[in-house]
Order: structure tokens, then sequence, then C-alpha cells
């Protein structure tokens, strides 16, 4: 299997605090798995995640994807590997408040210049269980809602790689169900329902 993403020895400091979130991390993720993280609260989850989606920097190692050094990457080349590449479900949503769900969905869609968005996007909304707050805007939704529709942005244009920090933590009752199945690993695709197999492989944060 080659490798998706293959991080080298990395380290993070947080310069507020003076926090060594990530000491001499070394990860591998081949194309088609699925990898969940678990820790406790403030063992750098997060911080691993967004450097892995290219959020965040780092201050020591290596990150190549695909076998690209992101290093050796102008700002515009990360940008389109973000757009293109990457999925993330954000732990407190980040759903954009002016947009309705439906909006917010199609988005990552008209950034790439897709042409028809519209039965893709409410098909997806459907799957996901919210076909019905098409029109609603994020704050006239639940916490578990919103994270549906972060899911459903997250796949929309079926990513190679979705990283998905705490995409569970608002949805309890799957919660539970997926808890009992896979003792405490979740995976999108029982949020989703059913396989998707197009979207391969996810990079999991579980809760803490
Ligand atoms: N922006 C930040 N500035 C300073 N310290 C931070 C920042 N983000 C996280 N940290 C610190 O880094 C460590 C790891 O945090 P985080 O990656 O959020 O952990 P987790 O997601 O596993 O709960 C914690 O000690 C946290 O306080
Ligand atoms: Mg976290």
């Amino acid at each position: 299997m080659s490798a998706l993403l293959r991080l080298d020895s990395i380290s993070k400091i947080y310069r507020f605090g003076q926090i060594k979130a990530l000491k001499n991390i070394t990860l591998v993720i081949n194309k088609g798995e699925m990898t969940a993280l678990q820790g406790p609260s403030g063992s750098g989850k997060s911080t691993l995640l967004n450097i892995c989606g290219l959020l965040d920097g780092f201050d020591e190692g290596h990150y190549h994807f695909d076998s690209t050094d992101i290093s050796r990457l102008t700002k515009q080349a990360l940008t389109l590997l973000m757009r293109e590449y990457l999925g993330f479900v954000f732990q407190s949503f980040n759903l954009i408040p002016v947009m309705t769900v439906f909006e917010n969905v199609e988005y990552p869609l008209l950034l790439a210049g897709v042409e028809k968005r519209r039965e893709r996007t409410l098909a997806l909304l459907e799957q996901v269980g919210i076909g019905e707050f098409v029109n609603h805007l994020p704050d006239q939704l639940s916490g578990g809602q919103q994270q549906r529709v972060a899911i459903a942005r997250a796949l929309i244009k079926k990513p190679p790689l979705i990283i998905a920090d705490e995409p569970t933590a608002n949805l309890n009752a799957i919660k539970l169900r997926i808890n009992a199945r896979n003792r405490g690993i979740r995976s999108p695709r029982f949020i989703l329902g059913e396989p998707m197999p197009k979207i391969n492989l996810g990079l999991l944060n579980t809760l803490t």
C-alpha cells in the first residue's frame, strides 16, 4: 500500500505557555485506510489533526502528502491541496452562519467550479439525515444537526483524505451504537448508515 500521508518526527511547540504539544510524532496513513486517534484531553489530538489538515504548521520534522514534501509547496499549491484533497470536520463545526444548510454544503463544489451541484448536495443532505432542513441557517439547528451539516460539507467533494476531529461528539444515539460495536472507535460510515466506497480514508479523532 502506498502512503497517502507520512509524518516523520513531527514536533510542535505552542509559544504561548511554551507547551510542547507534539514530540517526535511519526504517522503513516495509507490509501484506503481508516485510522482512529485516541487519547485524553490535552494530549495533542487536535494539534496533530490540524497539522495533517494543513491548518497549522509544525516546528520540527517532515510531512509528505502523497510522496510530496509539503514544505516544498508554494502557498498557492498548499491552498489547492487543501481544496482538492482534504475534507475537514471541525470539532466546533465552523459552519458559515449567514449561509443556509444547503449553501454551506454546496460551497466546496462552488469553489471547485463544479457545475451540477444541486442534486448532489441535496442527495448528501438526505443521506446524513437533514434533508428537511436545507433552508435553515446553522443557528436554527441543534448541535448534532450542525455536526451532520459539517460532515456533509467535508464529504461533498469526495476527497481522498477526510479528517474529522471528534466528528460524532454531538450525535449521541449513533455514538452509543457505535461504541457498542467498535469499542469506542467511531467512523463516519456509521453516521451515513452505509459504506461510501469512493471515500476510502478517514483520519478520525475519537472523544476523550
Ligand atoms: N492555540 C494554542 N495555544 C497554546 N497552547 C495550545 C493551543 N492549542 C492547544 N494548546 C495546548 O496543546 C496541548 C494539546 O492540545 P490539543 O491538541 O487541543 O489536545 P486534544 O485535542 O488532545 O485535547 C494542550 O496542552 C493545550 O493546552
Ligand atoms: Mg481536541
